[in-house]
Order: C-alpha cells, then structure tokens, then sequence
C-alpha cells in the first residue's frame, strides 16, 4: 500500500464545504464544545470530504497520529475518546471508507491507537446488533428525498459511504459494505464484472475448477484449498484430534460440499453416520462425474462421494452416508421431521449472508444437534477487514449466546505470504475477483450448548 499521508491538509481538501469543514475541523482538535452544536441535524456526524472521504471519526482519530509503544498522553487520549464518543452518539457511521479505502477502524488500527480502535470495534457491534433487529422493519423506511439533500449539503455527493454492516462472509456474496468500499477504489480494480453475470445468483452460476480454486461465474472464489488447513483443525475441534481414533460413533453432518476437503477429512475418520448438504447443481454433477471416473478425476474430492460411496454406509446403518441434493434450508426440515441428530455439525456454504448462518444456528441447531455435540462454521465474517472481522466476533458471539450457544475461539495462523495470500490478483488470488482474506489469524470457533 502506497505510504499514507495523515496531514490536516492532506485530508481537509480546499473545495470541501464550509460546515463540513468546521464539523472536521473540530473533531481534528478534538474540540468537543465546538463540535456538539455542529452536530445539530441527522447526517452531520457522517459529513465527509467530498474529495478525500473523510469523515469527523477519521478526522478525530487521524489527528492522534502514531501512538509509540511507552506512549501515553492521558489527556491527549480521553479528549479523543470523548470526540469519538460524541460522533457516534451523534450518529457517525463507524465503517465509511475514505479514498484511502480506509475506515477508522482501519486508521486507529494503523496508528496503533489500541483503544480507540476498540471503541469503535464496540460502536460497530452495537450498530450491527441494531441492524440486525431493524432488518424486518426496513420496508418502512421513507423515501429519503430529505436525507438526501442533506448529504448533498453534507459532502456526500461525490463519495461512496462504507456504511452498513461488513456482513460478507468468506465466500458470502452479500457484501453490501464491501459493495460501497469497492466503489471508491473500483476505478483501479476494474475486473471482469459485467453487471449480467453479477446478478446471476449463485446456485445458477456456472463454476470452474482450477488449480485448487472453485470460482463462479463472476470471479468469487468459491473455495480454495489454502483454507486446508483451516478445515483440518475444525474437524479435530469437532470430533477428536486427527491422531486419535477413528471417530467411529459420531453422527456428522457438514453443509456445503465445495472441493470435498472437510468431507474427505471427515470421512477418514470412519464415523457412524456421515450427512451432507449440497445444493449446486455443477457440484452435484462433479461429485456423479468423478466418482464414476475416479482415475479422470485424479485428487479431486468428489470422486469418493458418489454412489458407491452412500451404498457402502449401508453397512453400517440405513442412509449412513448420504449427499443430500438441495439448499438446507429445505433439506433440514426433513432431517428434523426424520429425528436426525448428530453429534458434530459443520457449516460453510457461498451466497448467503451473513442473516442466513444465523438463521441456521438459530432455527436448526437446537433441533439437530445432540446435547453433547459441536457445532462449527467457516469464520469468514468481514474477513477482507479487521476491524469487520473483530465486529463480527462479537456479533456472532452474542447472537451465538441469544441462540443457546457458547463458542469458544481457536486461533489458527493463516500465513499469508507462505500461502501466497498477501497480493490480490496475484498468487493464490490470481483470477479471483477479489480477496476475501487478508488477515494472519484465523477464529476458529467451537459451538457447544449452554449450561
Ligand atoms: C465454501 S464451499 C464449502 C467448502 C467445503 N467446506 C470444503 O471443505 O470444500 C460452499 C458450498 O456450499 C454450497 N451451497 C451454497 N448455498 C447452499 C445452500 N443454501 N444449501 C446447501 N449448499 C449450499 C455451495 O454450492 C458450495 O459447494
């Protein structure tokens, strides 16, 4: 990333509006007497350059500059504390991104401003719990013609906003925060993104297989096999460690098939039953193409699930193993009438956001999952972010909790120069579209139920 310049003048463009100015000007001294009567109507909190983005929490936080490790001007950090605490009472929107492609999160994490970033990772929380509550209520928004006259006013016009939840997941194209992001950088990122194929929705894309990447049709990464690792430890975080015995009386089910490396992991572990949902048709058709070909299908997964595969479980118990063809959301209600109970559940599907895990842990898992079982899921939330990834931490925790579940979280370290993760468009991200990891720590999390 090319060097960041965090000067006043650098980030106060000179055609930005007077009351934006006065508005960024203040939060910039962390002049909370000047600020507070500035703040007089909706939006003013959220004002922004129009030429650079910034925002009064950036502005506020930017200010501070690089904290040192044996820093600590005690002043100087509870009058920014109180700047940002009176933005975001004011109704600043914690996740807008400047032309930096930065939110202040990104900026108080970059200046090493500890506790700053944690405010704001505890604002976005609040906001995205809030989000989250008002989801059904939107249809009764207005039409925003005022609101929109006033981010002219406000300096909106010609920037993009980060605002709303960072809710995509690794693979979960509901990206709406990313969505906006993107537009303030797409200029220099323009890829193979005709408007048609985006619309597509998933389950009707077709898919490619390269090199290790399953990719839809407009460029998303699917799956990839960096996250191996990842899928190894979650199965030995649900059965037992990869060393010990076959998990030969464990019921699992795993939703969504992918490249078949949690199933394949699963499946060397010899458990008494063994689930799977699927629900692409191009995924089904490989797993029915290479397992009757395996030698074609050379070290691609899907060769050991085909029907061979389900008709070999009968040795152990009626539909020991079986590939379910279809989304969960319709298979689990069949499971649930048939009395199925495991005692390991994973989840990783690609096109939902993040609304649709939460109604799965919430509506099935009390359902399917044996008192002593675990459940666990791909953590990808906001993962192209850290400060969404933190967010969504604490978000998934608390819905997590509403739902009945503890989770504990193992860290797993993700090398992302080793496994070539550290340039987008290059290495493992060569022809995707975009990456949806940046970050070198993983959180795996381990469900159990309460109590
Ligand atoms: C990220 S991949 C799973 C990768 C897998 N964990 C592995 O180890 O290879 C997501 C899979 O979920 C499937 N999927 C997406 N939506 C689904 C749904 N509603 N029901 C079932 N499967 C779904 C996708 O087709 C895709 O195969």
């Amino acid at each position: 990333m090319a060097d960041i310049d965090d000067s006043l003048d650098a980030r106060i463009s000179f055609g930005c509006p007077v009351g934006v100015q006065a508005i960024l000007r203040a939060a910039w001294r962390h002049d909370t007497d000047a600020l507070k009567p500035l703040l007089d109507a909706p939006g003013k909190a959220s004002c922004r350059d129009p030429e650079t983005g910034e925002t009064p929490l950036h502005a506020a936080i930017r200010s501070m500059g690089p904290k040192g490790e044996q820093e600590g001007d005690i002043e100087k950090d509870a009058a920014a504390t109180k700047t940002v605490e009176n933005l975001l009472f004011g109704g600043a929107i914690w996740n807008d991104v400047d032309t930096n492609n930065e939110t202040p999160g990104c900026v108080a994490w970059r200046l090493n401003q500890k506790g700053l970033y944690d405010q704001l990772v505890r604002a976005g929380a609040r906001a995205e719990m809030l989000f989250a509550i008002l989801d059904g209520y939107q249809e009764l928004e207005s039409d925003g013609e005022e609101e929109e006259d006033e981010d002219e006013e406000m300096g909106e016009a010609e920037t993009e906003t980060g605002a709303e939840a960072n809710d995509t997941n690794r693979h979960e194209e509901g990206a709406e925060v990313e969505e906006k992001a993107e537009k303030v950088t797409e200029e220099a990122t323009a890829e193979p993104t005709a408007d048609a194929i985006e619309e597509t929705p998933y389950l009707e894309s077709h898919l490619t297989l390269v090199d290790g990447k399953l990719v839809d049709a407009a460029g998303n990464g699917v799956m990839m096999d960096w996250e191996t690792d990842i899928m190894r430890r979650s199965v030995d975080a649900m059965l037992s460690p990869a060393d010990a015995e076959p998990a030969k009386e464990k019921r699992v089910l795993n939703i969504g098939f992918g490249l078949g490396i949690i199933d394949s992991m699963i499946a060397a572990r010899q458990p008494a039953r063994h689930h799977i949902i699927e629900a692409h048709p191009e995924v089904l058709a490989r797993i029915d193409a290479a397992s009757k070909n395996p030698e074609a299908a050379g070290d691609d997964h899907a060769a050991e699930f085909g029907a061979a595969w389900e008709a070999a479980g009968e040795e152990k118990s009626e539909g020991a193993h079986k590939v379910y063809r279809g989304r969960w959301q319709d298979i689990c209600a069949k499971l649930l009438a048939e009395g199925e109970l495991y005692d390991a559940i994973y989840f990783d599907t690609f096109g939902e956001d993040y609304s649709e895990l939460r109604r799965f842990f919430t509506d099935y898992i009390p359902g399917l999952l044996d008192d002593n079982g675990v459940f666990g899921f791909f953590n990808g939330l906001g993962a192209d972010r850290r400060v969404c990834y933190d967010v969504y931490t604490h978000v998934v925790e608390m819905h997590l909790s509403e739902a009945g579940l503890d989770v504990a979280w193992q860290d797993v370290e993700v090398p992302l120069t080793k496994d070539g993760l550290d340039t987008a468009g290059a290495g493992a991200w060569e022809g995707i579209l975009r990456p949806y990891w940046t970050l070198e720590k993983y959180r795996l999390p381990i469900c159990t139920f309460m109590g």
